[in-house]
């Protein structure tokens, strides 16, 4: 194919390589090695994920392309280097733990880099380019397709941290969109391989509001989707590494609760169930949703728990079910 595109991905294989021995064998990479050593990352899980180190310096990374041969400019389009406006080019990743992002083939392609003092953004990510198309993007997917197909299921996380912690856990058909919101493309690229889709984001707020639009963009990819719900305000990574892996998979992953259990419990947000004008708006948006429900005996299930929970009828509950489907025709 064309030449400046294939140097592209050279460039990405060479810096991955470089950046991952800085890491593993160096003391320039000792400030990376110990945050992910601090995470509780093992020498053979930073192997897999060929993790690494790029130094805190303008232009380690310029000289080390310019060496192998590779033109500035055509680096800036790769999204390795920046050029600046006093007209100087020099290294986008400085002082960052590098995750190298993988393609669905497996070659890598961009880089996240996490700050290691605490630095602004936490998280820098390779720029669009030619490569790398975020939306189109699923972290992880070339290691862990095998594992969807055997499994019949995929776990979908919030990022590469807490991709990696699962794997490193056992539990390694993890993906992750890269701190965006999942798209339809991504939804549809899952539904080709898995129907069986456990979303497992972080338990803060702007997760548990995530949750809810993965969980709606998938299902409209045709997934059937499951929402784990970790304890404590953790993510993931924080969970697992708290309580272990047998902790994560029980009480996480196989306590997940079906799509209506979790939107039962999401649209609660913002009423205060003791005030009756609030209990009624609130079970008036669970009901257009269990309206949708295609299985009788899955709408009966929960109108008979809505109807326990909250001191309605059912008789009630069900007669505003009928009204809705009609109006849904
Ligand atoms: P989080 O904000 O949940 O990361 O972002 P975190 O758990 O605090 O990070 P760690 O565990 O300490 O390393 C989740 C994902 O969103 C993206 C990253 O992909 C990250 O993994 N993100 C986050 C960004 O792209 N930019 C940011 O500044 C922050
Ligand atoms: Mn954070
Ligand atoms: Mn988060
Ligand atoms: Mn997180
Ligand atoms: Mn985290």
């Amino acid at each position: 194919g064309n030449p400046e595109i294939q140097n592209m991905y050279e460039a990405h294989t060479w810096l991955a390589k470089l950046y991952h021995h800085l890491l593993r064998h160096t003391k320039e990479g000792k400030d990376g090695y110990e945050l992910l050593q601090e995470r509780g990352l093992s020498d053979e899980t930073i192997d897999t994920f060929q993790l690494g180190f790029a130094p805190n310096s303008k232009d380690f990374t310029k000289k080390f392309l310019e060496n192998k041969g590779y033109h500035p400019q055509s680096m800036v389009r790769a999204g390795l280097l920046s050029y600046n406006d006093d007209g100087q080019y020099s290294d986008r990743f400085r002082g960052r733990v590098i995750f190298p992002i993988r393609n669905h083939q497996g070659k890598t392609i961009a880089f996240a880099g996490r700050s290691v003092n605490g630095g602004d953004p936490k998280y820098l990510n390779s720029p669009e380019t030619e490569l790398f198309h975020k939306g189109k993007l699923l972290y992880n997917f070339d290691l862990a397709r095998g594992e969807i197909r055997k499994q019949g299921e995929v776990v979908l996380l919030e990022g590469q941290m807490d991709v990696i912690s699962a794997y490193q856990a056992g539990i390694k058909h993890g993906i992750a969109t890269l701190g965006t919101a999942i798209t339809e493309t991504q939804a549809k690229l899952i539904r080709r391989y898995v129907e069986k889709v456990i979303i497992c984001y972080d338990s803060d707020n702007a997760g548990v509001e995530a949750s809810y639009k993965a969980a709606n963009i998938l299902r409209k990819a045709g997934c059937e989707v499951r929402v784990a719900s970790i304890r404590d305000g953790m993510d993931p990574d924080e969970f697992i590494r708290h309580y272990g892996s047998d902790a994560f998979r029980n009480e996480v992953l196989d306590n997940s609760y079906a799509y209506m259990g979790f939107v039962i419990q999401y649209l609660k947000r913002g009423y205060n169930m003791n005030n009756e004008g609030d209990r009624i708006a609130y079970i008036e948006k669970v009901l257009d949703e269990v309206s949708k429900m295609e299985k009788p005996i899955e709408r009966d299930y929960y109108v008979r728990e809505l109807a326990a929970e909250h001191d309605f009828s059912v008789e009630a509950l069900e007669k505003e079910i009928i009204d809705r489907r009609k109006k849904q025709g």
